[in-house]
């Protein structure tokens, strides 16, 4: 028979409980974590948001509330009146917040009953992601999954804590608008006041924050969701959230300073750990040439260095050829990876070749000598000037990749990472920021064979890269920052082109038609022209930044209601079918492949 809690108020959360509140009598509400009988006494563990509390109900002290308590099982939900009390000494659980104390309970009253859940509400729980998803509300009631939101909740709050004293105004953009190139697909919503037209959900508020510069906020943050239609990781939803932010009057330099404060402040208060600023800075360039991606995981060397000129007039035919045909030749130093196994270095080629590399030439410095396909074929003066460039040693393996630049770059950026975890090198407890600037303003894209911008097209080239924007626009170079966090991009901006002038030019070098550019923002260009003042921003990946933060490996975890890998809510089963009706008011008509 359920009970109501009329009359009875929540005194304490559960983990509250201890030797203060001893001979006090105490109200809890919470769920059954066990229940165990012993003979005569009957001990129930009570778990709320806070931790649990060991209850006692004996049937000496009183029988009715004792015999209640039998019929209690997992995960219902009960209020308690108690007093609370030393446990006997042998069984103090010092593993336990509240493992020194008890409560004797006078009074149950059963709340609401429970189906036996699919899986034990606790942290050791064998279950299987799905499962998780499906009954994420009870997923949540478990301390380790429940603690990431309380990192988050306090990331969020002292997120609006530090940009409210650095003056930022908070506004809020709109969800229903149209298409924002952050260079994924858009979410589209169908408009049932003008049937055929359709709303995008932003990819970002990137128009909008400009747009809010324009109007002179002068300082605009905002926590906000965003939406993107691409291929989902474990670093990537369909919907996250950034901390956004965009300000005016501001140098790079100025905003990089607001942005190092920003985690300075992060790691102190989420994890009391100090940062020293300013955080490195390597250009895009340097970091593609010495770890080979733009986000680089800086928490142990392994640094790729460039060996072309050792080897240009080579006999080892594949070294010379890269040289020779307008390639590179570099070279990663292992330092102690001699103790590897055959199979342990097959495994690299193999990774090397399946990344698009002809092979991963290796040279193993072992005692005995130097081992390796290509050994036979150096020279003396080869070899010296690679151990002196390299301060190469006995015990190293060192790894080649000869080929044009990209593909090496490719190549030995995901050889380093791999060597950095078989090598033991990555620490999961130290955490190693910096900043990567000068971007490319575009890239190639081969899909549809034109330059893209690798930001956005909203991003300022450097002035001294301005005059190539039309004769050599792959040379161009940005005024594009980014965060990296252990080899994640935790947040990006740039200085924007707040010039109507420019902002023609970069989309000319797009080969953007103007019909299309009026179509798409045709209200930015037309606000750009009244006055618009020098600005620039950035947002932050609140998401992976938080899951960083909480050592946890997916965004997933530290998003209550996450999506799969196919973009499906398991909980809700979003994405789901409307009914016809729906679609006929919106004009709309499915028209789907049969299979
Ligand atoms: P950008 O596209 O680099 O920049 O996004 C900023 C940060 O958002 C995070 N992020 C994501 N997190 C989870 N899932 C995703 N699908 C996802 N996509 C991006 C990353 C990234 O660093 N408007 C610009 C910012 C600016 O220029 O001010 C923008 O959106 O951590
Ligand atoms: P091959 O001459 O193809 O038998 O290769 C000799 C050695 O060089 C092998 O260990 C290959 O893995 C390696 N190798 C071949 N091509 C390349 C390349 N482009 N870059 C680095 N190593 C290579």
């Amino acid at each position: 028979m359920l009970e109501s809690m009329a009359g009875l108020k929540r005194s304490h959360y559960c983990a509250e409980i201890d030797e203060t509140l001893l001979g006090q009598e105490v109200t809890l509400m919470g769920w059954v974590q066990h229940r165990r009988d012993h003979g005569g006494l009957v001990f129930i563990d009570l778990r709320d948001r806070s931790g649990l509390v060991q209850t006692v109900f004996n049937p000496q002290e009183d029988p009715t509330t004792h015999e209640k308590s039998h019929d209690v099982r997992a995960e219902y939900v009960l209020a308690l009146v108690g007093r609370v009390r030393r446990r006997p000494d042998d069984m103090v659980n010092p593993k336990l917040k509240t493992g020194a104390v008890e409560v004797f309970i006078r009074e149950l009253r059963v709340l609401n009953v429970a189906q036996t859940p699919p899986f034990v509400i606790e942290d050791h729980a064998e279950v299987t992601e799905n499962v998780r998803l499906r009954y994420r509300y009870l997923d949540l009631r478990r301390p380790s999954v429940l603690k990431n939101f309380v990192l988050r909740h306090n990331l969020s709050r002292l997120t609006r804590d530090y940009f409210a004293e650095k003056g930022f105004l908070e506004v809020e953009t709109p969800v229903l608008t149209k298409s924002t190139p952050e260079g994924a697909r858009d979410y589209l919503v169908p408009s049932r006041l003008s049937p055929g037209s359709f709303y995008a959900l932003p990819q970002s508020p990137q128009l909008f924050k400009q747009t809010l510069m324009m109007a002179g906020i002068d300082r605009y943050c905002q926590i906000v969701k965003c939406f993107r239609d691409e291929d989902l990781r474990a670093d990537r939803q369909p919907e996250f959230t950034q901390v956004d932010l965009e300000l005016s009057f501001a140098s790079q330099a100025e905003i990089m300073e607001i942005l190092e404060g920003y985690m300075a402040r992060v790691f102190k208060e989420i994890l009391g750990v100090e940062i020293s600023l300013p955080l490195p800075r390597l250009t895009y360039a340097e970091s593609m040439l010495r770890y080979g991606n733009d986000r680089p995981d800086l928490r142990y060397g392994l640094e790729i260095q460039d060996v072309t000129q050792i080897f240009k007039d080579s006999k080892a035919q594949v070294l010379a050829e890269a040289g020779r045909t307008g390639g590179v030749v570099r070279v990663i130093r292992a330092p102690g990876a001699a103790t590897f196994s055959r199979k342990q270095l097959d495994d690299l080629v193999a990774l090397a070749i399946s990344l698009g590399a002809k092979g991963l030439a290796w040279i193993r410095l072992s005692p005995d000598g130097w081992q390796g396909p290509l050994v036979k074929f150096l020279s003396e003066e080869e070899k010296t000037a690679l151990v002196s460039a390299l301060g190469a040693e006995t015990g190293d393996v060192l790894f080649f990749g000869a080929d044009q630049d990209e593909v090496v770059a490719k190549v030995l950026g995901q050889i380093r990472q791999r060597l950095g975890q078989d090598l033991g090198l990555v620490d999961g407890s130290a955490f190693s920021l910096t900043w990567v600037t000068d971007f490319p303003m575009f890239e190639y894209d081969l899909e549809s064979r034109r330059w893209v911008a690798k930001h956005h097209p909203f991003t300022a080239p450097l002035e001294e890269d301005a005059p190539l924007l039309a004769t050599d626009p792959k040379s161009v170079r940005a005024k594009a920052y980014d965060l990296v966090l252990n080899g994640t991009e935790i947040g990006g901006g740039s200085i924007r082109i707040h010039q109507a002038e420019l902002q023609n030019q970069v989309f000319e070098a797009l080969g953007l038609p103007l019909e299309e550019i009026k179509e798409k923002f045709g209200f930015f260009l037309e606000a750009l022209a009244y006055g618009t003042p020098p600005h620039g921003g950035c947002a932050f990946g609140l998401d992976r930044l938080a899951a960083l933060l909480a050592g946890v490996n997916s965004i997933r975890e530290v998003i209550a209601f996450p999506k799969t890998q196919k973009a499906a809510c398991l909980l809700t089963e979003a994405p789901g079918a409307v009914a016809t009706k729906q679609l006929m008011e919106l004009g709309l008509k499915l028209d789907l492949p049969s299979d």
